[in-house]
């Protein structure tokens, strides 16, 4: 890795030209996760917007309590608050996997494609996961985004239970991609798409449903433990993931306690 390829606020806010997102930005050198991080500074209701990277994470966690592995600058790990946000936690999650999905597009030159709810897929592997976080202060109620995207990894880097179903940008683009670039349009996308999603949730929608890897398709997953097996026929922007079940019924998933098993 060289020192250009290090994440710097200065080079992050160059020609940032976002409303909300990225306004301010703190660069840790390591840290333990930049969801505790950023937890700490929602506190202060100033901080809507801020977003806390970090190069290293001793402590990186993702959805159902499983760790997030990375090494030194080989990836993108951010967290952004938002205080007080408006759009509903299954629209949120739908949403930052759309502005993650399109970023990877612009500048990661990858076919991005998303699993519900927020895993994002290039070329059948995870090349980056999504983490939200609510949580209620004493004045305000604030949602944690925390985004990690894989940049750097060979095949090697990734623990060997993860090997054939991880993958990185410089994997999937075929060259080292420039993290600086992918974490404006990150912060850019972000604010893009947070937008839309106030005003225009069909929009959203859409574009999640053309990005989805799962509508069509025959899904096992958990639900608070219990195995569900059917055809997934749609997602619903508030309810979650529906299944016509094999045993007939449809029924709604929502993403805070569902996993995908197969
Ligand atoms: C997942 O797919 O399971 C979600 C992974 C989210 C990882 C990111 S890395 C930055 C932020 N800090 C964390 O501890 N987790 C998220």
């Amino acid at each position: 890795m060289s020192k250009e390829d290090l994440l710097d606020p200065d080079k992050i806010q160059a020609n940032l030209k976002t409303k909300r997102i990225g306004k301010k930005v703190l660069v840790y050198k390591s840290t333990s996760s930049t969801n505790d991080i950023a937890t700490e500074y929602a506190k202060n209701k100033n901080n809507d917007g801020l977003v806390i990277f970090a190069e290293e994470q001793n402590a990186g966690r993702g959805r159902a309590g499983t760790k997030w592995h990375s090494h030194y600058a080989d990836s993108i790990l951010c967290s952004i608050i938002l205080n007080n946000c408006k759009i509903n936690s299954e629209l949120l999650s739908l949403t930052v996997a759309v502005a993650v999905a399109d970023a990877l597009g612009k500048v990661g030159k990858c076919e991005a494609k998303i699993k519900w709810p927020n895993d994002i897929i290039v070329n059948g592997k995870k090349v980056a996961g999504i983490l939200l976080e609510t949580r209620q202060t004493s004045n305000h109620t604030v949602c944690v985004i925390g985004i990690g995207i894989n940049c750097h990894q060979k095949k090697s880097s990734f623990p060997a239970e993860l090997q054939s179903t991880a993958t990185s940008i410089d994997i999937e683009g075929g060259a080292t991609c420039d993290r600086i670039s992918l974490t404006k349009r990150l912060l850019s996308s972000l604010d893009e798409w947070l937008e839309v999603a106030q005003n225009n949730e069909n929009k959203v929608t859409d574009q999640w449903r053309r990005r989805s890897t799962l509508s069509g398709h025959r899904v096992t997953l958990l639900y608070n433990g219990k195995r569900f097996t059917g055809n997934c026929v749609g997602i619903d922007p508030k309810k979650g993931l529906i299944l016509q079940l094999d045993q007939g019924s449809v029924r709604m998933f929502d993403a805070a306690h569902t996993t995908i098993a197969k």
